[in-house]
Order: structure tokens, then C-alpha cells, then sequence
């Protein structure tokens, strides 16, 4: 039986230019990885409809399922998604406390939105759908829908990292957030540290335990890599044939992704081994993301500004340590870069998994990862060379030995990790979730 999906982020918009629509197809690993399932498996998806144009698409066939938008108004997209979702919540969840805005106007936004996606989903189900919500713009759904007496299965999958329960509890909506959440049949997280944390954080703020520690599991994403390298095989080097090594990087706009730190990496990289100017040029791709959101636009004058000043100070006429791509790459740049790449940096501060990495290893012929320790895959790929990205000598050690790696050992490396890709991989992830599908109701009441 497909699943009734929903998300915020679908799996593109329609943006209105002159007298016609334009297709944006959205950022982010999560609605790259339900796009793929969708396809295959057919079903309903209901996501926000925040493009210019969607209005014209409230509910679109596409490929084999169909699409239903929520069509939100200015004042919810700005309490809703810039406020709460992205201005309190993402930053929370992500320890960056300093950026955590505290707002109960926002909130009330949220309850909003959590409610019309509420009403919208009801009007789309049949008595024998699963209901499969991702994400923590939506935790209030299932309680929601509880409330307004749905029986049917809810399947919850939180994409970002749960943080410890004293740290979370100083979300003032911390109880709601939980006590929605835990109205699903099971909920999935992608470590089991994320899974310890959501338990100890639902006894923390509501003073019991009704069960919870029955109905989450940890299950991390993984990618249909098969696809991924099948099609990068197929593809050429990107850069004009140098000696040079070849580092690459790509990640949306987001100050959780250690991009300054990971420049700053690279000028101490320069500054501690001044043989290796010249030798290398770093891709850093940047995908636009939450480009409304002010926070963002300040973090990409910052980063650019690195940029800059790192490339000026190094750079000359015929090399420039950093090439910065501010853009969506199309998919067969992507899959070229990510195939010849010498090095690869994932480096992010927090990040509840992080695909790219898994696309890496999937494509990559005899690249070296470089991987934080804070990004939830690194449980997964063991044969990363892993950093904590809060240390410049730290990153800028790990490149060098990266660049410097011999091919046998690049080779096991890479060999331990495509692996354990191969195995947890999308299909693997759906199977798991799917059982979760089909087991008893183990119904938690808050
Ligand atoms: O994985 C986290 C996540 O917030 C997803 O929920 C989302 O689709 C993605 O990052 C991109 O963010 P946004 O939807 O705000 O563009």
C-alpha cells in the first residue's frame, strides 16, 4: 500500500515568470531521497506550496504519484518557516543557541500551518493509508490528527539531530513539540544517540514515560547508490587537466554546515604547509537555501568574504585556492565532480545526517571523505578520515593526509564505506520503515 506522504519541502515548486511557470526543484537530501521513493512507489505527497506560482498546482499528477500543496499566505511563511521552523527550531536542534529566537507569535504561526496540513492530509486519506510525516516543521501533525480522531498509522521520521533534554527544554513549546510527536505509532531518527536524546528529552519535559521508548527507532537514511554510480560513471573529468588535486564540497547555504570554518581550514592548510600553493584548487559548491531567511543572508556575505580574502591573500594570476560556485549545480556536474573528486569535505558543525557524503562514496572512483565527526553518517562510514570541525589544525591535518594518502590505502578506504552504503541503502531504509508500517498500533497517549 503507498504511503500518504508528507513534508514541507516538496519535490519542486512552480515559480511565476512573465506569463509563465518556471520548475525550481528543491535543495536538501531529504526531498532528493522521497522524490526517488515517490517514483517508484506511487502514492500521495502533501508539501507546502510557497512557490510563486504554485497556486496554478495545488494538485498536480507527477510521474506516478500525485502531488497536493498547502498553499500558505506571506504572514505564515514568515511566522511558520523563517520564524519558527528555521529561526527556532532548525537553530535549536542544531545547538546554535545564540540563534535561537524565542517567539510566541511565531509559534502560533506554527500551530497554524501544523493545522491547515492537518485538515489537508484528512481530506486525502482512505480508512487503510499510512501516514508517513517528515520533519520538524511538522511535529504537531500526529497529535493533531490524533486529536481529531484519526486511527489510521502515523509514521514520524525526524531528519535532524535531537539534542540533549535540559538543552531542548529551554524551548518554551518544548512539551507540545514532544507530546505531538509521540502521538505517532513509531517515530525514526537517524543515530541512536538522536534516539536516546528524543526518550530522556520526552521523560524530561513531560515528567513520564507513557512508552516512548517502544515506538522510536534508529534507522538512518540511505541513498539508492546503484543510481548514483551507474551514472557517474558515465561522466568526465570536470576541471581542465592539471596536475593538481582536485578537493570538492557541496552543501545548501546553512550556517550549520561549517563553510567559514572549512575556509578558514584551507588558509591553515596554507599557512601550515606553504609547499602545498598551487598544488591543489578546492570546488566549494554552495546550493541557495532559505534565502528569505535574514540569518542567511548575513552568513553568505560572511562566508564570501572569507572567500575572498583567503583567495587574495594566496591566490595569483594562474590559481586561486577556492573556486566558489554560488548555484544549483545540475545533476551531471554533480555527479563528475562528486566521481573525480581527490577529497571530499563534509564538515558540517551539526547535521542530523547528511547525504552527500553517502552520494560521495557511491560515486566516488578513488576519492579520500573527510567527514565530521557531528554529522550523523559518520556512525555510518568508517573508513572517513573524521575531524571534529571545531579545530582549524584538526580539518587542515586531515586534508593534507588526504591529499597525501597513498592508493592503497584511499582504496580500502573507500572500499570499507561503499559497503556499508551498498547495504543501508534507500531500499534498505524502506524496508525497515515499512515494517514499522505493518507492526501493531502501540499507541502512546500524552
Ligand atoms: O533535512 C533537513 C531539512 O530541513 C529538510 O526538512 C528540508 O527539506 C531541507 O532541510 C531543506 O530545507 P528547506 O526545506 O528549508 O529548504
Amino acid at each position: 500500500m503507498p504511503f500518504t506522504v508528507v513534508s514541507t519541502r516538496g519535490p519542486f515548486s512552480h515559480e511565476r515568470v512573465g506569463g509563465s511557470y518556471r520548475i525550481r526543484y528543491s535543495a536538501g537530501g531529504v526531498s532528493n531521497s522521497i522524490s526517488r521513493l515517490m517514483e517508484l512507489e506511487g502514492g500521495t505527497w502533501i508539501c507546502l506550496g510557497d512557490g510563486t506560482g504554485d497556486s496554478a498546482f495545488e494538485v498536480e499528477d507527477h510521474e506516478n504519484y500525485k502531488i497536493v500543496r498547502v498553499l500558505i499566505g506571506k504572514k505564515e511563511i514568515k511566522g511558520f518557516y523563517e520564524g519558527y521552523a528555521n529561526g527556532t527550531l532548525w537553530p535549536l536542534f542544531h545547538y546554535f543557541r545564540e540563534r535561537v529566537h524565542f517567539n510566541q507569535t511565531n509559534y502560533m504561526y506554527y500551530e497554524v500551518v501544523n493545522k491547515l496540513f492537518a485538515e489537508t492530509v484528512k481530506r486525502n486519506i482512505d480508512d487503510d493509508s499510512t501516514i508517513w510525516i517528515h520533519d520538524y516543521q511538522l511535529s504537531l501533525l500526529p497529535g493533531m490528527l490524533r486529536n481529531d480522531s484519526v486511527t489510521n498509522r502515523i509514521i514520524f521520521s525526524w531528519h535532524i539531530p535531537w539534542v540533549s533534554p535540559e538543552f531542548f527544554s529551554t524551548l518554551p513549546e518544548s512539551k507540545q513539540i514532544v507530546q505531538g510527536i509521540s502521538r505517532a505509532d513509531a517515530i525514526t531518527v537517524h543515530t541512536s544517540l538522536y534516539r536516546t536524546n528524543l526518550i530522556s528529552s520526552y521523560s524530561f519535559v513531560t515528567g513520564s514515560d507513557n512508552g516512548i521508548d517502544g515506538k522510536v527507532f534508529s534507522i538512518p537514511l540511505g541513498i539508492d547508490n546503484k543510481y548514483f554510480s551507474r551514472k557517474s560513471e558515465r561522466s568526465h573529468y570536470p576541471l581542465d587537466r592539471t596536475d593538481r588535486k582536485f578537493i570538492f564540497s557541496i552543501d545548501r547555504l546553512d550556517y550549520t554546515k561549517g563553510l567559514i570554518d572549512r575556509v578558514l581550514a584551507i588558509e591553515k592548510l596554507l599557512n601550515l604547509h606553504p609547499d602545498l600553493s598551487e598544488k591543489f584548487v578546492y570546488v566549494m559548491a554552495v546550493n541557495p537555501s532559505r534565502t528569505s531567511v535574514r540569518q542567511y543572508q548575513i552568513f553568505k556575505r560572511e562566508l564570501e568574504f572569507q572567500v575572498g580574502r583567503i583567495n587574495g591573500e594566496f591566490g595569483n594570476v594562474n590559481w586561486m585556492p577556492i573556486l566558489y560556485m554560488y548555484k544549483r549545480l545540475g545533476e551531471s556536474a554533480l555527479l563528475s565532480f562528486y566521481r573525480h573528486a581527490d577529497v571530499a569535505l563534509v564538515t558540517p558543525l551539526f547535521d542530523g545526517l547528511n547525504l552527500v557524503s553517502k552520494e560521495f562514496v557511491a560515486c566516488s572512483k578513488d576519492g579520500v571523505l573527510v567527514l565530521s565527526k557531528f554529522a550523523g553518517a559518520a556512525q555510518d562510514l568508517p573508513g572517513a578520515l573524521i575531524v571534529n570541525p571545531n579545530s582549524l589544525e584538526e580539518m587542515a591535518n586531515a586534508i593534507k593526509q588526504a591529499l597525501t594518502m597513498n592508493p592503497e590505502e584511499r582504496a580500502e578506504r573507500l572500499k570499507r564505506m561503499k559497503e556499508s552504503v551498498e547495504k543501508k541503502n534507500l531500499a534498505w531504509w524502506l524496508t525497515r520503515v515499512r515494517s514499522l508500517a505493518v507492526r501493531k498500533p502501540h499507541e502512546v497517549s500524552s
